[in-house]
């Protein structure tokens, strides 16, 4: 059964790229959605890109960085909608540099966000996830939690340890019915990225690169990730747990990231 009109879903960076495309997907298939994101404009945006006319839906603006956000969040969510059973922790930054590049200071701010805002928030979940019987928490990985790029250090570090909190989390509450997973997406196609590109002198190189990299020969859509994430959260994944989904083209596949054409 993939009865998405009895989720109440909560994602982090909701207001853009892949946790708007999941958004827009579970909203679009009946489920409550609280989308919760640092950026007021893009919130309130996206929000509005929902065509909400039964209130199931709901912006939040909070600064997950801030601990204490987590659980103001969750509670948020549950005085609008009753009942949260569907974890999406979308909300990531790219933060460059090797190890002598990384202050402590760019270490701190990208694991605030890329992780500990992502145990936060599902440690504020859990007991609401428990009380309705179960649900499913997706984490979102990268790539970069399996393998590393040049130059990445604290983004790739925070993206591996996305994979122990997802097992770790999938071994303490499966015998609850809360089901914990990772969706490790390739390059996709979003405000991110773009923001990445725009760093090269040369933004199109960069894009042909990265199209060149992956066996599909193109970038994802976010909405080819929200599908995934989508499918996790629903009943038709009952029993994958503690597991990470590679949601990639084919590039985890490719020794050296060769281009396809050559
Ligand atoms: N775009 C890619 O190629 C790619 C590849 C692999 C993994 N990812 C991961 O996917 C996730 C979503 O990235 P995206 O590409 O959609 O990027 P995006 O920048 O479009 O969306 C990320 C969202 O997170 C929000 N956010 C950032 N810091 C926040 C904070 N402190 N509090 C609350 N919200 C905050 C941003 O405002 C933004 O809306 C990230 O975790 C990213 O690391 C992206």
């Amino acid at each position: 059964m993939n009865n998405y009109k009895q989720l109440s879903a909560l994602i982090t960076g909701g207001a853009s790229g892949i946790g708007l495309a999941t958004a827009q997907l579970l909203h679009q298939r009946g489920a409550r959605v609280a989308i919760v994101d640092v950026q007021t404009d893009q919130g309130a945006a996206a929000l509005a890109s929902l065509n909400d006319t039964d209130n199931r839906a709901i912006f939040l603006q909070a600064n997950l960085a801030i601990p204490e956000e987590a659980d103001r969040v969750v509670a948020k969510t549950m005085s609008a909608f009753g009942q949260l059973n569907a974890v999406v922790n979308s909300a990531g930054i790219q933060r460059y540099g090797n190890a002598e590049q990384t202050s402590l200071e760019l270490w701190n701010e990208v694991m605030a966000v890329n992780l500990t805002a992502s145990f936060l928030v599902s440690r504020a979940a859990i007991p609401h996830l428990r009380q309705h019987g179960g649900g499913s928490i997706v984490h979102v990985g990268s790539v970069q939690s399996h393998v590393s790029q040049r130059g990445a250090m604290a983004y790739v570090t925070s993206k591996h340890a996305l994979l122990g909190l997802t097992r770790s989390m999938a071994v303490d509450y499966s015998a609850e019915r809360i089901r914990v997973n990772c969706v490790c997406p390739g390059t996709v196609d979003t405000p991110m990225f773009r923001w990445t590109m725009s760093l090269d002198p040369h933004p199109n190189s960069v894009l042909e690169a990265c199209q060149g990299m992956h066996p599909i020969g193109r970038i994802a859509q976010p909405a080819e990730v929200a599908e995934v994430i989508a499918f996790l959260l629903s009943d038709a994944a009952s029993f994958v747990t503690g597991t990470a989904i590679d949601v990639d083209g084919g590039v985890l596949a490719l020794v050296g990231g060769a281009p396809t054409t050559d």
